[in-house]
């Protein structure tokens, strides 16, 4: 009796915890789905998210607070969100943390805001390394103060061949000015003979870009209830879901993340295709998907007249 007993405690003690929780769904007839537990991320995940860290200063200010105590708050969710991302696998986070545009606020906010970026990298960077995330910086690096520049550029060399994460990081970013980078770049290389103008397309234009090496951005992720996009990867984008958030960034953690990530995973991206699982077509389910105009060879009447006989 003591033994069972003692049996069943080990055998339920050593049991492996199931990472799903498979459950039959109530309506539909489709079959068993496994639906993520409250704490696991959908299984199809984006390949590269993109969040727009925004909200940073109404916290604060919602608090009484000075707005730089609303970005040290952010600098925090910024770390969780880091790790989660790490932990699930996503293969590529960029994060906006400065546009080209936010140099016009305040001398006080923008010191404030160039002291957390060095702290974080201080804190940060050992433990970023440690895990094999490879860290960019998105942006204009060289136009970055002194000591803050060579902060980003050892960051980068140090990490540059690391495997993991691939963790962008927005820093004096504007989006069209990363574009008319890229269209310089180019230009370069053909007043020196080296490239043909008919040899530019897609893939070579991307590969001017500071995110050359990461897929584009399937969801983008933008918190404090904004809906724009604030000169943020405009070419990276063209095809991204996007999800907005109204909690300000300082709130944003695991849970909203996830919720974001289920938001995602449920939604029918087409690419201007036609969708997938369309249902199987019917007869005449196949005339109201001709094109509109037919071709000239086909004899449309005729067509017609089959369609009207039963
Ligand atoms: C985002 O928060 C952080 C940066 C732009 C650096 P904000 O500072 O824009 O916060 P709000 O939008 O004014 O509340
Ligand atoms: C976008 O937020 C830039 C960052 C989050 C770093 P902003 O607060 O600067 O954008 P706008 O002014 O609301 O468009
Ligand atoms: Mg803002």
């Amino acid at each position: 009796m003591f033994l069972d007993k003692l049996t069943k405690l080990l055998n339920d003690a050593f049991r492996p915890k199931p990472k799903y929780i498979t459950v039959t769904p109530v309506t539909g007839s489709g079959p068993a789905q496994a639906l993520p537990s409250a704490n696991e991320p959908p299984a199809n995940l984006p390949a590269h998210v993109a969040i727009i860290m925004d909200g940073n200063g109404r916290w604060a200010t919602s608090r009484g607070l000075p707005r730089s105590a609303g970005h040290a708050a952010g600098t925090e969710a910024l770390r969780d969100i880091i790790r989660a991302s790490d932990d699930w696998g996503i293969e590529a986070l960029s994060l906006y943390a400065f546009s080209t545009e936010n140099w016009s606020r305040s001398k006080e906010e923008v010191q404030a805001l160039m002291g957390l970026l060095l702290k974080y990298f201080n804190s940060e960077i050992d433990e970023l390394d440690e895990k094999h995330v490879k860290i960019t910086i998105l942006g204009d690096v060289d136009g970055m103060p002194e000591p803050q520049r060579t902060a980003l550029i050892d960051a980068m060399e140090r990490t540059k061949d690391n495997t993991g994460l691939k963790l962008n990081i927005a820093l004096n970013y504007g989006g069209r000015a990363e574009l008319t980078r890229a269209a310089r770049l180019l230009a370069e290389q053909v007043k020196a003979g080296e490239l043909e103008p008919e040899d530019i397309d897609e893939e070579l234009f991307g590969e001017q870009l500071y995110t050359a090496g990461s897929p584009d951005v399937d969801l983008l992720i933008r918190t404090s209830g904004e809906l724009r996009t604030s000169n943020f990867l405009p070419w990276q984008l063209v095809y991204a879901e996007m999800v907005f958030d109204d909690c300000y960034w300082p709130d944003f953690d695991r849970a909203h993340y996830l919720k974001c990530l289920r938001t995602y995973a449920a939604r029918d991206r087409r690419f201007g295709g036609v969708k997938a699982s369309a249902p199987e077509a019917k007869p005449e389910a196949e005339a109201e998907t001709e094109p509109a105009i037919k071709p000239e060879t086909e004899p449309a009447t005729d067509r017609n007249n089959e369609e009207a006989e039963p």
